[in-house]
């Protein structure tokens, strides 16, 4: 995999959204796989940016959720149908039918889990999946001891996430949802490319682990290092624990540009 250290989030964010629009002025229907929380918010507002600026043409694009929590009612502003809506699709100027995520109002969740692994695969896989990290090492909501081979299905959270996701619901634990429905593992690494993005002192270790760490169910990320073309940002912060630090700074210096991310 290939790790970028980058000086901050700002930074992070415009380096994956101009590779994000270097896939799109290649492939202008590309399927991004975005993802939710704080960290991916610069990516959206770089691309957005770029989009407004006349530098890439995005209206092809479509766009596709990571994961959701179950239960929360249609229309919840928590909801990461209306986080992805809100911050990716709307910026965008894209339709809803350009996106497409899993139903976390279903009340057959195995069957909506099973509709969604299908609809990723007619649509002919996902191009580009951004990935952000939980400080319990989960990529979506994988949390550790997820299995390396597992398809999208339900969830549940642990109470580390659910304590660093209480800030999203007025810092009241009691509204996080337990459950969740979340791409697999091994639906996450059937995309084309990974780009993980990490940025603060408390990813750290988790980054640490998945990089450098052994491949384990216990750090979701480790699997990452079974991907072909994974590619980890991070910043100093993040990037502390890194014993290999120094070698990922040189080897990005000396990366030829055309060979983008
Ligand atoms: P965060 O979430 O970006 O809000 O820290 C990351 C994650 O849980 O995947």
């Amino acid at each position: 995999m290939e790790v970028v250290i980058v000086p901050d989030s700002a930074a992070g964010g415009e380096l994956i959204a101009e590779a994000m629009a270097d896939l799109l002025r290649r492939k202008p229907d590309a399927l991004l796989g975005v993802a939710t929380g704080s960290t991916p918010l610069p990516v959206y507002q770089a691309l957005a940016a770029k989009v407004r600026a006349g530098q890439v043409d995005a209206s092809g694009a479509r766009v596709c959720q990571l994961d959701e929590y179950v239960g929360l009612p249609a229309g919840h502003p928590e909801s990461y149908r209306s986080v992805v809506l809100r911050e990716v699709v709307e910026p965008l100027g894209l339709d809803r039918e350009a996106f497409m995520g899993p139903d976390g109002t279903a009340e057959d969740v195995p069957a909506a889990c099973r509709t969604y692994d299908r609809a990723l695969a007619e649509a002919g896989g996902v191009d580009l999946q951004l990935l952000g990290i939980g400080t319990d090492g989960h990529i979506g909501f994988n949390e550790p001891c997820s299995s390396l081979a597992s398809r999208t299905r339900i969830k549940t959270l642990t109470e580390q996430t659910r304590v660093d996701n209480a800030r999203f619901f007025d810092g009241d634990i009691e509204q996080v949802p337990h459950h969740v429905i979340t791409q697999g593992i091994g639906t996450i690494l059937e995309a084309r490319h990974l780009v993980l993005l990490a940025t603060g002192e408390a990813k750290a270790d988790a980054v640490a682990l998945a990089v450098e760490g052994p491949l384990s169910a216990l750090v979701p990320a480790s699997a990452l290092q079974l991907h072909p073309h994974a590619t980890v940002v991070v910043d100093e912060a993040a990037a502390s624990r890194l014993k290999l630090g120094d070698y990922f700074r040189a080897t990005y210096a000396a990366k030829p540009q055309w060979q983008g991310l």
